[in-house]
């Protein structure tokens, strides 16, 4: 079958679209066969070597971690689905491969995909959502009347986690670049501010949870937005920041593993609506290395970038 992957760690050019045969089903793990797959900044992290440290330094390695399709064949001790199964999930940071015909994943990190959803909706949740979950129901703790202040509330991590944060009651401002402003105000955040107007963003608050999805705050920045109770959220971490969440307790980097537990979730409250995707492009896999590399050097359009693989 083929797959997006890469012979070593570096740039755009270290992809091929190639042959891969995938290995026996392994128990516990569930064979998909591609329909959808969405991409993250994420994928080509981890392909310039950002996580060299988990993925190793075996080659070639697959590429792609979010995906929606149906179940071919299920792993020994697998009972939740079967083939067939109309699913969507995530694969393991060191097990990459999504951008393929055929992925092999953890049957913990997958689930029914809502028949409301198309291929390419679902594809579009699981790290995006699950890592907004972690930050703002697990670490910033929305409740209803919380005031919680988003930097860059407009990508597919800050658009999630403005969803959840209205759903969960608390009253959401943020930041964004000058072109998102429109959309963002009219997903509910009040007010908007563009990331230039630090000081305006700051005389809004305290607030009791601030959450960067960017990582242009530093640490000290986002603990003086905060009541003397809330909490600096991060998701990008670097080995300083790292430590610091160990040690702090009102500052947290967070990270999308810590909500694929509520995958199921997340996909209901797809399924009613409340957690949306803003689809931007949905392009054949066959055009997959010039659509990562594009997505990755920019410019690039508003919204999601999603792989179609044949048969959609
Ligand atoms: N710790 C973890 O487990 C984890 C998990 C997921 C992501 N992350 C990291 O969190 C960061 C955000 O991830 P993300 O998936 O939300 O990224 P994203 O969708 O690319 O959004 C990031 C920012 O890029 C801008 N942007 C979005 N779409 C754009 C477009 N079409 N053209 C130009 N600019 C666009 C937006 O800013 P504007 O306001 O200018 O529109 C947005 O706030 C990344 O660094 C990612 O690696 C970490």
């Amino acid at each position: 079958m083929k797959r997006v992957q890469f012979g070593r760690y570096g740039g755009p050019e270290t992809m091929s679209l190639g042959e891969h045969t995938l290995p026996e089903l392994a128990p516990g793990r569930v064979r998909v066969r591609v329909r959808a797959a969405a991409i993250n900044p994420l994928d080509w992290k981890i392909r310039q070597g950002v996580m060299k440290i988990v993925t190793g330094r075996k080659f070639p390695q697959g590429m792609g971690s979010d995906f929606a399709g149906v179940v071919e064949q299920v792993g020994t001790d697998v009972t939740d689905f079967r083939a067939g199964d109309e699913v969507f999930g995530t694969v393991e940071i060191k097990k990459q491969g999504a951008f393929a015909e055929v992925v092999d994943a953890d049957a913990r990190l997958v689930v029914r995909k809502p028949a409301s959803l198309s291929f390419s909706e679902a594809a579009c949740i699981p790290i995006p959502a699950a890592t907004a979950w972690a930050a703002i129901v697990g670490a910033a703790r929305a409740q209803p009347g919380s005031r919680i202040f988003i930097n860059g509330c407009s990508g597919a991590v800050g658009s999630a986690a403005v969803q959840l944060a209205l759903a969960h009651g608390a009253h959401v401002s943020g930041s964004c670049g000058p072109a998102s402003v429109a959309s963002v105000r009219s997903a509910g955040v009040d007010p908007v501010f563009t990331y230039a107007d630090k000081a305006s963003f700051a005389s809004n608050g305290p607030y009791d949870a601030v959450f960067d999805t960017l990582g242009t705050l530093s640490v000290s920045d986002g603990l003086a937005l905060l009541t003397p109770k809330g909490r600096f959220v991060d998701i990008n971490p670097t080995p300083g920041r790292m430590l610091r969440g160990f040690v702090s307790g009102r500052y947290s980097m967070v990270f999308a593993t810590a909500g694929f537990k509520n995958l199921q979730e997340l996909a209901g409250l797809a399924n009613e609506g409340k957690l949306r995707s803003s689809i931007g492009l949905e392009a054949p896999f066959t055009d997959a290395l010039s659509i990562v590399k594009n997505a990755e050097l920019g410019p690039r359009p508003p919204g999601r970038i999603v792989l179609l693989m044949r048969g959609n």
